[in-house]
């Protein structure tokens, strides 16, 4: 292991950023197991201790996956997963955050990944129907009984946030910030920070749209979910296209890729901010991690949001069912 650069989410300290490994089971296609495990274990030999799965992510293959992958290594890595989808993907969603369901989710997560406690617990999306309050109570419960060491919200409101806080310390939120999705920014990020509580930005590379990789939709598999996004969709997805074209341009005279400035975009969103890019290739692995090398000066930054301006951008960043269990 190397020693890579740190930060902290709450009293948790991680890598300064995580692997995301949801692609790895769910959601962009074919997925190969041991292309996923060669690029788990190439990340804990760079010094990523931050992965990041849930109970949700091909209906429990994801867990499995990561168990077997840091089974021997545990002591290297900051498990953190997530309870709240009780459907399928593809399935109407249904949102759970009840005490019982808590509960029986933990211990489900658990046995997939073969450990006795869970680094960092989220609730994946507020369920509207419970109080905040029962669900983080549940949660503290877990705490308190050795299962779980740290708690997370994703996708959380401001007013949800503080309440939750007030139950027990929440130690991150997870929700979608990029160059693309800034919707935290004014209210969401600010209550994150006078209450100590560390941001992992999720989708940081706007689903791969903002590294350039994507200029359709026609090489994305049948099932991939990218197809039913409104930023992908016909028409919006080529109007997307001229950020990227400025992102690479910014890139090249950096001498970096638009990914890369992408996430270094992120990275310079404060030392509380803890990106989670998502790969299932050890050479975007690598690619990703070189990006905590760039720096950027305030005209850099300041160049990369005018080439992505929020209100030019096309489509939302879910469809209309997904937007309402979101800032919630
Ligand atoms: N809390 C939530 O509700 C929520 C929602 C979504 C995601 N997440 C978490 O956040 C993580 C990251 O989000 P995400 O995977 O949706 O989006 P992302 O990190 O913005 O992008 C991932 C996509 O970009 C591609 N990619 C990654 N690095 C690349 C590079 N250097 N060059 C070209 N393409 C590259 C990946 O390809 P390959 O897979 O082919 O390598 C994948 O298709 C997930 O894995 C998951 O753990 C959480």
């Amino acid at each position: 292991m190397t020693d890579a650069p740190t930060r902290n989410l709450g009293n948790l300290e991680v890598s300064a950023q995580g692997l995301g490994c949801m692609g790895m089971s769910h959601g962009y296609g074919a997925t190969d197991d041991a292309q996923s495990m060669a690029t788990l274990h190439r990340a804990l030999d760079l010094g990523v201790t931050l992965l990041d799965t849930s109970d949700f992510y091909g209906a429990g293959h994801n867990e499995e996956l990561i168990g077997r992958a840091v089974a021997g290594r545990r002591d290297e890595v900051v498990l953190a997963t997530k309870f709240g989808f009780a459907n399928r993907l593809g399935e109407p969603t249904l949102i759970r955050g009840d005490a019982a369901y808590v509960q029986q989710a933990c211990e489900a997560s658990l046995r997939r990944l073969g450990v006795d406690h869970i680094d960092l617990y989220y609730q994946h999306r507020v369920d509207p129907r419970v109080p905040i309050e029962e669900t983080v109570g549940a949660m503290a419960e877990l705490v308190q009984a050795g299962k779980v060491r740290h708690l997370g919200l994703s996708e959380a409101g401001a007013q949800t946030i503080r309440r939750a806080h007030a139950v027990h310390p929440i130690a991150a939120l997870q929700s979608e910030w990029s160059l693309w999705t800034r919707d935290l920014e004014a209210e969401i990020a600010p209550v994150c920070r006078e209450l100590g509580i560390g941001l992992v930005p999720f989708s940081p590379l706007g689903r791969g749209f903002l590294t350039g990789q994507y200029s359709s939709v026609e090489g994305l598999a049948e099932n991939d979910v990218r197809r039913s996004q409104p930023r992908f969709a016909d028409g919006n997805l080529e109007r997307n296209l001229g950020i990227v074209a400025k992102l690479n341009e910014l890139a090249a005279a950096k001498g970096v890729t638009a990914g890369q400035l992408a996430l270094a975009w992120v990275q310079h969103r404060g030392n509380d901010v803890v990106p989670i890019p998502g790969t299932r290739r050890q050479r975007y692995l690598e690619e990703n991690l070189a990006a905590l090398a760039v720096e950027l000066s305030p005209e850099d930054l300041a160049a990369i949001e005018a080439a992505a301006p929020v209100e030019q951008i096309a489509g939302n960043r879910y469809d209309a069912t997904s937007l309402t269990f979101v800032n919630s």
